[in-house]
């Protein structure tokens, strides 16, 4: 089924009931999953959302059901070419189906999670994840007019939203703008193009950079700038906001909404950017960073790369090797998913996580490159 969904239509809102706007919602008392805590998860469906989006449904191998907000993510790990590799994803299924949480991953080329799910993920297949995490939720900005922006994979959390909103029969006034190369990648359309039918209060604009296979379509086409917006949504002014997707697609949004008079504060944008969850490998090869302004200089030594690169000691390890050219692991940049974490085989680190790591991991030498600003010269297992 191929749907348009671009003239979707609503009308203006009725009243939204409060418990939308509260956590609690969302948490069932005997079914809590800590952040900290890692389960095994069995995969009972695998589904194509388009030629390289795959949404990957699991269920408990205990039984328990799922507790979540919506616009939270986990954190999944498996042994891949006999490395541990973990990486961030939101959840694109809503809490209100509790029984399943599903993830939906665009493989990336070079992407070692991505590609591993993509080709191993299937019926019966066991994973291991850290439980939810992340503050990219309605509670953040309760409001009964909403405006999502999205582009790429990073319509999940925003899928979330919507499918938590409509199971509960939430009368919120939802535009929902979603930018895709092409056509053929709008990921969830036809679920969208569903929801607007059942539905008055959510309409949905699909904006292309390219008409791909479908050069009569009607939507439209090219980059959202502050003239589509105001055209589609006139008043954008008065809806909180909420945008994930690629780093510089969430700066160019910030800077639209800014321009058009928007209120900074009833805007939310996703903390971990998707287009910085990197694999690590060779970088371009960027001359090391100089010493800045004349705080103490330490050099950084990635033992199995063979580079170096130096830094202060007011920046992360991970900004730092950025700005080298050096690509780190990493996700969330916050000490919260364990992308980044690192072996420092010697020297010593200044580390403020946020329950990304476990003490026995810090006793084994283990730190958060992400949250690490070094107090001496490093070598790292990297
Ligand atoms: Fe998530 Fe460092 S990138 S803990």
């Amino acid at each position: 089924m191929n749907v348009a969904v671009d003239s979707c239509f609503i009308e203006p809102g009725r009243e939204m009931p409060d418990r939308f706007c509260s956590a609690s919602t969302w948490e069932l008392a005997d079914t809590q999953w800590p952040s900290h805590e890692q389960r095994t998860l069995t995969c009972t469906r695998v589904s194509a959302e388009t030629h390289d989006v795959r949404t990957f449904v699991f269920s408990a191998r205990d039984g328990r059901l799922f507790s979540f907000e919506p616009g939270q993510f986990i954190t999944v790990s498996a042994e891949i070419a006999g490395k541990e590799v973990s990486r961030c994803y939101t959840i694109s299924s809503p809490p209100t189906r509790p029984h399943t949480l599903s993830i939906t991953v665009k493989r990336t080329p070079g992407g070692v999670m991505s590609n591993w799910l993509h080709e191993n993920m299937r019926e019966g297949v066991e994973l291991k994840a850290f439980g939810p995490s992340g503050v990219f939720t309605p509670s953040s900005g309760p409001a009964a007019k909403l405006l999502y922006l999205s582009a790429g994979s990073g319509v999940t959390p925003l899928m979330s939203m919507t499918r938590a909103a409509l199971d509960l029969g939430l009368n919120r006034d939802i535009v929902f703008i979603h930018s895709a190369r092409t056509p053929e990648d709008i990921i969830f359309r036809n679920e969208l193009a569903c929801f607007c039918a059942l539905s008055d209060k959510l309409r949905v604009v699909h904006v292309c950079e390219a008409p791909g296979n479908e050069p009569d379509r009607s939507g439209p086409v090219g980059r959202l700038g502050l003239e589509l917006l105001s055209q589609h949504v006139p008043d954008y002014r008065d809806r909180e906001v909420f945008i994930c997707g690629p780093g510089g697609y969430m700066d160019a949004c910030r800077k639209m909404l800014e321009e058009g008079g928007h209120e900074p504060s009833r805007y939310h944008q996703e903390s971990f950017n998707f287009a910085e969850t990197t694999e690590y490998a060779e970088g371009p090869g960027a001359e090391p960073s100089a010493e800045a302004s004349g705080r103490i200089g330490y050099t950084v030594q990635l033992a199995r790369a063979g580079r170096t690169f130096t830094m202060d000691g007011s920046q992360t390890v991970l900004v730092a090797a950025r700005k080298a050219g050096v690509p780190l692991p990493s996700s969330c940049s916050q000490g919260i998913c364990g992308t980044c974490k690192t072996k420092v085989l010697d020297g010593s680190v200044d580390m403020k996580h946020n329950g990304g790591i476990r003490p026995r991991e810090i006793d084994k030498g283990m730190r958060l490159m992400c949250c690490s600003r070094p107090t001496s010269d490093l070598i790292l297992d990297l």
